[in-house]
């Protein structure tokens, strides 16, 4: 059984500050998935403040590309520092994760379709790794170089590997409704666009609105849910809010 996890940027992050860790997040994270027993377990991380700041700075978004080569190497640099900080807590939790960059694995054309391979990440799995992709920088037709979120990656992963169950671990306990409530299930954008809102702090690939979006696009059942519930995540159970 194949489970996409994607933990959020603004989880493993203190998103208003660039370039800080939420250390103590990411090691209990670390520890619920070293606990976890799931056989297939891909995870992938978002950018929080290691990501969107640097996007920002660049001027570069999911549709809007550059060529300077400082800059996308800024972004992608970035985004490595990040990885190499999960990978290393998933390590002390005995968890074998290794990187997968999708800078160097993914494309997009110039309608903006995205092509990712994952036949390295399929060859992983069955050969016991937990592969660990980020948002990144992708090259674009046309465009040089724009933003991939993680959110893509986890919809391109699902459909590829045929995924079981999607997770998005975020700062929220779930969807919000305009009371603050956990949305228990959404079937389609219409019933929530109202309350989605885009996020407060900078993002350069648009909050929850997107989320939801992508993940009501996929085949295979979604949930998103806070750090607190990745535990009965992984263990199988419904928790936060389930899409699709
Ligand atoms: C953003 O990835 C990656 C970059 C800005 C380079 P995500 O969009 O998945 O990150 P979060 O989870 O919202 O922080």
């Amino acid at each position: 059984m194949t489970v996409i996890l994607k933990l959020g940027g603004s989880v493993i992050t203190e998103k208003d500050r660039p370039k800080t860790l939420d250390g103590e997040t990411l090691a209990s994270l670390a520890a619920a998935i070293g606990d976890a027993e799931v056989d297939d377990l891909v995870v992938v991380h978002g950018g929080g403040s290691f990501g969107h700041h640097h996007a920002a700075e660049h001027g570069v978004s999911t549709t809007a590309g550059i060529r300077d080569v400082d800059g996308v190497m800024d972004v992608h640099g970035a985004m490595t520092t990040l990885n190499r900080f999960v990978l290393s807590r998933l390590h002390t939790e005995d968890v074998p994760a290794v990187p997968v960059h999708p800078l160097s694995a993914a494309a997009r054309d110039a309608d903006g379709e995205l092509t990712l391979m994952t036949d390295q990440v399929a060859t992983m799995l069955e050969e016991g790794f937990v592969p660990v992709l980020h948002g990144d920088g992708v090259v674009h037709a046309g465009e040089g170089v724009t933003v991939l979120s993680g959110d893509e990656l986890v919809t391109a992963l699902a459909t590829a590997l045929d995924a079981e169950r999607v997770g998005l671990c975020s700062t929220v306990p779930g969807v919000l409704d305009g009371d603050d409530e956990v949305i228990p299930a959404i079937e389609s954008f219409d019933e929530v666009a109202d309350v989605l809102g885009v996020s407060d702090a900078t993002d350069v690939t648009g909050g929850m609105a997107a989320k939801v979006r992508e993940l009501l696009g996929l085949g295979s059942p979604a949930s998103v849910f806070g750090p607190e519930s990745l535990e009965g995540f992984l263990a199988g159970d419904d928790v936060g809010t389930r899409i699709g």
